[in-house]
Parts: C-alpha cells; structure tokens; sequence
C-alpha cells in the first residue's frame, strides 16, 4: 500500500469512499472536489486501486482531519492508519504541534483508531438544521451588530471564540465560503463560517440567541440553494444548542471532538 496526494482524476473513488463517513450530506460534485478537496487530500492505493483517502486542513498550529475512509472490504487492514500516520508526518512537517478531528460517538473503529495515536475526547459538538424563518422568533439585542468578517478579524475571533489559529484564513481561501462575525457592545460574540454552496456554517458561534439572529441576518442574502434549512454546527456549546433547538432546530446529529499532541510516539504497526 502506498498513501499519496489526491489528484483531480481520483474523484470516481472519492464519491465512491464518501458516503462511507454516514453523516447524511450529498457527495460533494466533481467542481467542489477538484476546488475544495484535492489540495488537502491524501490517497491509499493498493495495485492501483484508491482504498481510502484522508481530507485534511493543515493549519498554523494544528492538523484538523476532515474525513478518513477506508473502502468496506479493506477495513482492519491498516488503511485508515496508513492514511493517518502519513496526515501525522505532514502536520509535524508544517510546523504543527496539536491534531484534532471529529467523531460520532457510536463510531468504535474510528474512535479506536484515534486513540491508539494519542487523542482523547474534549467537547460534545452538534450539527443542526436551522429554519431560515425561525430567525426572526430569536431576540434582538441593539448591543449586538454582524459583519462580513476580514482576515484582520480573524486572530482576535479564533482567540476570543477558541478556535483553532488559522481556520478562518484556511476557510476563507476555499470556493463559495464567507465569513461573518458578530460583536456585542464591542467584543467579538459570534462567527459564521458559511458554506454558501453547501449551505451550511462550520463553526456556527453564538454567545447568545440574540447573537445567532444577527448573524442569519447577514448570512441569509448569501444563500444560493434556495433551502428552507440551514445546516449549523455548534461546537462545545450545549446552551446555544439548546437555545435553538427550543426554537425550531432539528438536531442531525451529535458528535465528539478528539485532539491530540502530535509528538505522542508514532503508533508501532507502522
Ligand atoms: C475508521 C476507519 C477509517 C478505520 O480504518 P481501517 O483501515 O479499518 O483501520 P485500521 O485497519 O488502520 O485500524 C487501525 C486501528 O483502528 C482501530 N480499529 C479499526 N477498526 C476497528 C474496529 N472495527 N473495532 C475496534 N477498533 C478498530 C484499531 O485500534 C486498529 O488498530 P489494530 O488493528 O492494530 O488493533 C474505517 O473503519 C472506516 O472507513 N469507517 C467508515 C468511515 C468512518 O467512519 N470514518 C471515520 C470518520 S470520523
């Protein structure tokens, strides 16, 4: 088995690979694809045939995986931890020193996989369906303004909000991504990283509903499906959670987010 970058002629494979993960969203089309993923993703080729891949960010501090599939019938066979060793060398080579990912918390292979390099469990995260029109039943606040968010912003939101250092600069350089941020009386309370094409806001920040509505205000001219749902994901934040789903959010469904230190000894079947 070899792991290699992706290439544009791999697609065939990934939509193959993709519905694997089980998280409900349609395969991202070919264009998203040669945009979006091949640049960040790595493939597992046996015999010439692609048996997993691995999409990834690669930010200042931290390696965030996306997605690790490996194909049905190549499962236990070290696929998933070839792919991930070789994300692992990438990130300590681009000068990172942490690496995280999102997991459901049913998924025992994956969850295994992650442990065995050194992650452990830290927060409880959600994705959401938000109804665009369930906007206006949040409350105002004239404290609260939301903005197209400039990559000035963006050290002072992923400090303020906790976010990985470089996610926003990372995101903004991706196809059909707009970021917005939301300020309460001066001090950064919300950010919107939205998917226009995907129609969706990962990470979805909120410190209060009040908060959560300005930020739909701002986003919604930019929505291009013409869906009646927004998809959010609220990251470690069961209150802003429970704040929307009392007011018309579906939950699609539950997560954990696993982090790790990247100098944890390099796993000994590799
Ligand atoms: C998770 C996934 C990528 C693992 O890939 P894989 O190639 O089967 O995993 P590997 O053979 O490299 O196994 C590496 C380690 O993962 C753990 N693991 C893998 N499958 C496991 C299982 N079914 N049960 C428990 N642990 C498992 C083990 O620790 C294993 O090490 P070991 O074989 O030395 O005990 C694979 O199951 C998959 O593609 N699942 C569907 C997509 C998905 O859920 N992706 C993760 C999204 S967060």
């Amino acid at each position: 088995m070899r792991v290699r970058p992706a290439t544009a002629g791999d697609y065939p494979a990934f939509s193959r690979l993709f519905p694997e993960l089980a998280v409900g969203d349609p395969t991202p089309d070919e264009v998203k694809w040669r945009g979006d993923l091949v640049p960040t993703t790595l493939v597992a080729e046996e015999e010439g045939e692609v048996v997993g891949y691995l999409f990834y960010q690669a930010l200042s501090d931290t390696g965030y995986i996306r997605h690790v599939v490996a194909a049905p019938a190549r499962r236990r066979a070290g696929v998933g931890r070839a792919l991930v060793e070789e994300a692992r060398r990438r990130f300590v080579a681009a000068g990172a020193r942490r690496w995280c990912l999102n997991v459901k918390p049913e998924n025992t292979a994956a969850i295994g996989l992650y442990e065995s390099v050194g992650m452990s469990f830290q927060h409880a995260s959600t994705a959401l369906f938000w109804p665009w029109v369930a906007g206006a039943a949040l409350p105002q606040s004239p404290s609260v303004v939301a903005r197209r968010a400039e990559p000035s912003d963006d050290a002072e939101v992923e400090r303020e909000l906790a976010l990985a250092p470089g996610l926003c600069a990372d995101f903004r350089a991706r196809a059909g991504r707009v970021l917005f941020v939301a300020h309460d009386a001066g001090r950064v309370a919300g950010l919107a990283i939205y998917d226009t094409h995907f129609d969706g806001a990962l990470p979805f920040a909120a410190r209060e509903p009040a908060v959560a509505r300005a930020l739909f205000e701002v986003m919604l001219p930019h929505r291009t499906s013409g869906a009646s749902e927004v998809q959010l994901v609220v990251e470690n934040d069961a209150r802003l959670t429970s704040a929307l789903v009392d007011r018309g959010a579906r939950v699609k469904l539950a997560f954990c987010h696993y982090a790790g230190d990247l100098r944890f000894p390099v796993s000994s079947s590799t």
